[in-house]
């Protein structure tokens, strides 16, 4: 028979490159589709070239091409039929598939490593975190989907009964390696999957994109434990990949985390028990009274700004306003306008999530600024258009006691004039009154995003006229 090892060594080395490669060029919106090539192709070869595996019973093939078969087709359908507004939910559903996958793997590894205590450890460890991650990612699709109550649970005594509950899953767990005896993973996944579930429920749906990012490092950690436990035994060389592949996404995972919360000023330990939006803010009253303006007026006050900045955000997403929005700044821009984007690194419902849309509808990148880099400029700027954003331009920020307090926003109120599109008075994400809105200086343009930017373009183009 021949012995593929070197082939299979080789695909697994290029194969790891390319993931760094890959996650490397994610880093950017004009990279990140290579780098989403790069990495997935890589992932491919790698799934591939473990067939060739000696000793691999060709039994398991049939097995094996069913479950790529079904999971593969149900994932490119979903991801293809995906709103993009819906990303987060079904993000946190395949990572959580994966957490789960990992979870499997090292409970199995768990009956047949009882010779080697460190092998036993890691399986517990990848079997533990696994499970955790499937039920907390199932929690957080629901919550997001709004098949669930957004709002925290919360409940006396809670961290208590979590922690008690984990120890009685990992009790199961260490019974069911000591004893080898399979039964005990059934009360080993009940109590693991519960805590998962326990850990979901306080959380706020504002604060679930981070949890899903946590979730999924929490996957890679898990996938990464696996490879420990496989390394020794005659699948040895997928357990080095795994290794190498589960710290990268548990890396990224990690960071990516510590990114959002820093994003929203917020410690991973105050998301994960702090049972965000749980409470309203007590006693604060807004000043000023909201002042609407007709779509008219406000394109004639664009026309004939010298510049406007766009700030995004998540009702612009709804809306799919993204193609008008970039029509209205090419109209601006033909009659002289400076035009700029402001983009919170939060806006949205994702990482990234106003940068793909107003990429996907051409906008260029040099004309997208982040928080750092433009916050400074709005003193010196006219008019800002406010299109569906609404917690990341909330000066309640600025405030002591507000729930808001400390998040870095873009301090939209500094310019002259500012224009907010939103559809009526609803709040935003964190559920919390905006004082911008009351501001002297700012107008309410009210209906949604989309057909009030139609409407500003259509009075553009017969001013111009
Ligand atoms: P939000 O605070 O959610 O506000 C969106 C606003 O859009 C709402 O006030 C809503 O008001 C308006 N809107 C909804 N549909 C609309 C439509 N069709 N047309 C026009 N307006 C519409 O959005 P944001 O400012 O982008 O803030 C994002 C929030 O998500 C923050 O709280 C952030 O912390 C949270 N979050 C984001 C992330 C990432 S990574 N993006 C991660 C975790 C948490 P009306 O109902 O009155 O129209």
């Amino acid at each position: 028979m021949i012995d593929f090892s070197i082939l299979i060594d080789a695909v697994y080395l290029v194969a790891v490159i390319f993931f760094i490669l890959g996650l490397r060029a994610m880093s950017s919106p004009e990279t990140a589709r290579r780098g989403i090539v790069q990495a997935g192709g890589a992932m491919l070869a790698a799934v591939v070239v473990t067939f060739l595996t000696p000793g691999l019973a060709p039994s398991n093939f049939a097995w094996i091409a069913a479950g790529v078969f079904v999971g593969g087709g149900a994932g490119y359908v979903w991801a293809k039929k995906v709103q993009m507004t819906a990303m987060p939910q079904m993000v946190a559903v395949f990572n959580g598939m994966g957490g789960g996958a990992a979870g499997a793997i090292a409970a199995i590894e768990l009956l047949s490593s009882m010779s080697d205590p460190a092998s036993t450890g890691l399986s517990l460890a990848g079997a533990v975190i696994g499970s955790v991650s499937i039920a907390g990612s199932v929690i957080a699709f629901l919550k997001l989907q709004g098949w669930m109550r957004q709002r925290p649970l919360t409940f006396p005594g809670q961290l208590g009964v979590n922690l008690a509950v984990l120890a009685l899953g990992v009790a199961f767990g260490v019974y069911a390696a000591v004893s080898q005896n399979a039964f005990f993973l059934g009360p080993f996944f009940l109590f693991t999957i519960l805590y998962g579930i326990l850990l979901a429920l306080p959380i706020g749906g504002a604060d679930m994109p981070v949890v899903i990012s946590l979730f999924n490092a929490l996957t890679g950690i898990a996938v990464a434990l696996d490879g420990f436990a496989l390394v020794n035994g005659p699948l040895g060389d997928a357990g080095y990949a795994m290794v190498v592949a589960g710290t990268l996404v548990g890396a990224a995972g990690s960071l990516l985390t510590i990114l959002m919360a820093r994003a929203m000023n917020r410690s991973l330990t105050n998301v994960l028990f702090s049972a965000f939006g749980a409470k309203e803010e007590e006693g604060a009253s807004v000043q000023g009274s909201l002042k609407p303006i007709q779509p008219d007026d406000a394109a004639v006050m664009m026309a004939y700004a010298g510049s406007v900045i766009i700030a995004p955000g998540y009702g612009m997403a709804v809306a799919q306003a993204q193609g008008k929005v970039k029509e209205l700044a090419d109209l601006l821009e033909q009659r002289g306008v400076d035009v700029r984007f402001a983009i919170h690194p939060v806006a949205g419902r994702m990482p990234g999530h106003m940068n793909v849309l107003l990429a996907e509808a051409g906008v260029n990148y040099d004309k997208l600024f982040d928080r750092d880099e433009i916050n400074g400029q709005f003193p010196q700027t006219d008019v800002v258009l406010v299109i569906g954003a609404n917690d990341v331009v909330n000066p309640a920020a600025h405030r002591a006691g507000s729930p808001l307090q400390g998040m870095p926003i873009l301090d939209v109120d500094q310019a002259k004039d500012v224009l907010v599109i939103k559809r009526g008075q609803g709040k935003g994400f964190a559920g919390i009154e905006n004082d911008l809105f009351y501001k002297e200086n700012c107008h309410m343009i009210y209906g949604d995003a989309r057909d009030v930017v139609t409407k500003l373009v259509a009075a553009l183009k017969r001013s111009s006229s």
